[in-house]
């Protein structure tokens, strides 16, 4: 990953990333400080009290708030400091979820959060991993720096051993818990100072001549100030310095600390994003690498949200935009269809409302409403067959059967189910004997999140129950040897969603069999999302 000087200036001031962290780190409220800051919003709550909001308007909300999930807008834009920001939001399921993975294809950066008395936590690691795959930029910030947390070079020496990545401060923390009074900007030569009372108030900000100026004294007491001088020069001994090349491969993380809640430390990483980047980056595809200033449009699905809004039965297709100056009313082409799809009514999302998007640059992620056309993985093009790459699709880990409670509905039932297998929701497969459906996904809660929707959303109780089959592999060779197999292990066989057909079984052994038995046939776990 490079910064791409050259790019035109609309394209090079966009900034497009996700927030990774485990539950209860801070997520949440360094996404309404970003709001706040970026004019989205007028005050701090807004962003929870939506939340709330909808919660109280349907139960499957209800459900996401008793596990602790969190609900916000998909994808929200705003400006600060010169720069468009696209911030992208990841499902904070505490189950793996194949929706925050499909996000980080999304994004250019990702911003790690921690929690400065936890550390590094089970599901930032998975997330972080899924980063490290892309060589995703992390900057890290180091959250609730206002409560008793870790020593920081314990903190440092934690993500550089777990992560396996650089850590390089950019601010270093001024006392800890109570005493702690803000922070030193080891990459500005500033003292950054917590407003205790205010917990709105942009702290104050305070030029320094580096750590011997003597105006330190005038804010800092003797005995913190002697500590932070210590401190700051074991690090700049032991810990590497800031260097934009190597965070920009991914081999380098800079942590700020600060405190979401006391709006402390926000800006310096938003200032951190805007000054290190990185712009939009060019996106991979089966033919070529397509640059972001391309002349152009080009973009792919990444994700695809359903009944967003329970009046209408219309589906949001969330599209990153890989390259060109995208304008509402333009004429592109599906590729998977090959179909002519003129976009009159994107949606940019400000905060957490839609707006008609008139325009957008590569780097912006617009919404799309359809009414299944769209599916993830699928690319817009102005005309050129291109197939993004990169885009997951998982092997579904856990299978169970789903029935409607009333036999009646079952019709229904499958109308939905198809929905959810196009949202990427869920693997749904018809067996090819007998009634019912399987579903497979890849974590338990999805079940509980499905049969939850598949109430609300369309009226139907249902009931999941355990199956006989464990796997399921997508069968694919030349059409004769397929059908020959076909023939013979009918019992085993479903199709999916698009028609493919899919072996299920419990056996590896099986698997391993077929794979003696029938050497031209191929059988794989996943299934690509085109
Ligand atoms: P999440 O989205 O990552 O799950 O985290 P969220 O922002 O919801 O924050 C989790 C909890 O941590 C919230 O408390 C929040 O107020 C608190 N928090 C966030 N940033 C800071 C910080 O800088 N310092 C301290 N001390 N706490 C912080 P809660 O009790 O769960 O919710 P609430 O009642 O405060 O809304």
């Amino acid at each position: 990953m490079t910064n791409r000087p050259q790019l035109p200036p609309e394209i090079a001031r966009r900034r497009t990333f996700a927030i990774i962290s485990h539950p209860d780190a801070g997520k949440t409220t360094l996404t309404e400080k970003f709001l706040l800051y970026g004019g989205a919003i007028q005050m701090a709550g807004q962003v929870r009290a939506k939340g709330e909001a909808r919660r109280t308007r349907s139960d499957f909300m209800k459900m996401e708030q008793d596990r602790g999930i969190s609900v916000s807008a998909s994808a929200m834009s705003f400006d600060f400091d010169g720069h468009r920001f696209n911030l992208v939001d990841t499902p904070g399921h505490s189950d793996f979820s194949e929706d925050t993975y499909r996000t980080l294809t999304a994004v250019d950066a990702a911003i790690m959060v921690i929690d400065g008395a936890k550390g590094v936590e089970s599901q930032t690691r998975k997330l972080f991993e899924v980063c490290r795959l892309r060589d995703l930029p992390i900057l890290t910030f180091c959250n609730k720096m206002d409560r008793e947390s870790r020593d920081t070079f314990e903190i440092i020496d934690e993500i550089q051993e777990n992560l396996a990545i650089d850590v390089a401060p950019a601010s270093w923390p001024i006392g800890v818990g109570r005493e702690f009074i803000g922070c030193y900007d080891m990459l500005g030569d500033r003292l950054e100072l917590m407003d205790r009372a205010d917990r709105n108030k942009v702290a104050q900000s305070i030029s320094m001549k580096g750590l011997d100026d003597p105006r330190l004294a005038d804010h800092v007491p003797a005995d913190l100030l002697a500590k932070l001088r210590e401190e700051v020069e074991m690090a700049r001994e032991l810990l590497p310095t800031f260097d934009q090349r190597s965070f920009l491969e991914g081999h380098m993380t800079p942590i700020w600390f600060g405190s979401a809640i006391n709006s402390f430390g926000v800006q310096e990483l938003m200032q951190g994003i805007s000054t290190y980047g990185p712009p939009p980056q060019p996106q991979n595809s089966a033919e070529r690498e397509i640059s972001p200033d391309e002349n152009t449009v080009t973009g792919f699905v990444f994700k695809v949200q359903a009944n967003m809004d329970p009046k209408h039965r219309d589906r949001v297709a969330f599209v990153r935009l890989a390259s060109g100056h995208f304008e509402r009313g333009m004429k592109m082409v599906h590729v998977r269809t090959k179909k002519p799809m003129a976009v009159s009514n994107p949606v940019l999302f400000l905060a957490a409302d839609r707006e008609l998007a008139e325009e957008a640059w590569a780097g912006d992620i617009i919404g799309i409403p359809n009414h299944g056309q769209l599916r993830i993985g699928d690319a817009l093009t102005e005309g050129e067959t291109l197939r993004f790459t990169g885009i997951p699709s998982f092997a579904p880990e856990l299978l169970q059967t789903v029935r409607a409670t009333d036999p009646m509905k079952a019709k229904h039932l499958e109308k939905a189910l198809m929905q959810f297998a196009e949202e990427g929701a869920a693997k749904v497969f018809k067996p090819a004997i007998g009634s019912g459906f399987i579903v497979g996904v890849v974590g338990a809660l999805q079940f509980e999140v499905l049969a939850s929707r598949i109430e609300l959303e369309y009226g139907i109780p249902v009931r999941f129950e355990g199956s006989q089959f464990t796997s399921a592999r997508w069968v694919s060779g030349a059409k004769s040897v397929v059908d020959a197999f076909a023939e013979t292990n009918k019992a085993h066989l479903a199709h999916d969603h698009d028609g493919d057909l899919v072996y299920l079984t419990r056996l590896q052994w099986d698997i391993d069999r077929i794979g003696r038995d029938h050497p031209d046939l191929r059988l794989t776990a996943t299934k690509e999302m085109m």
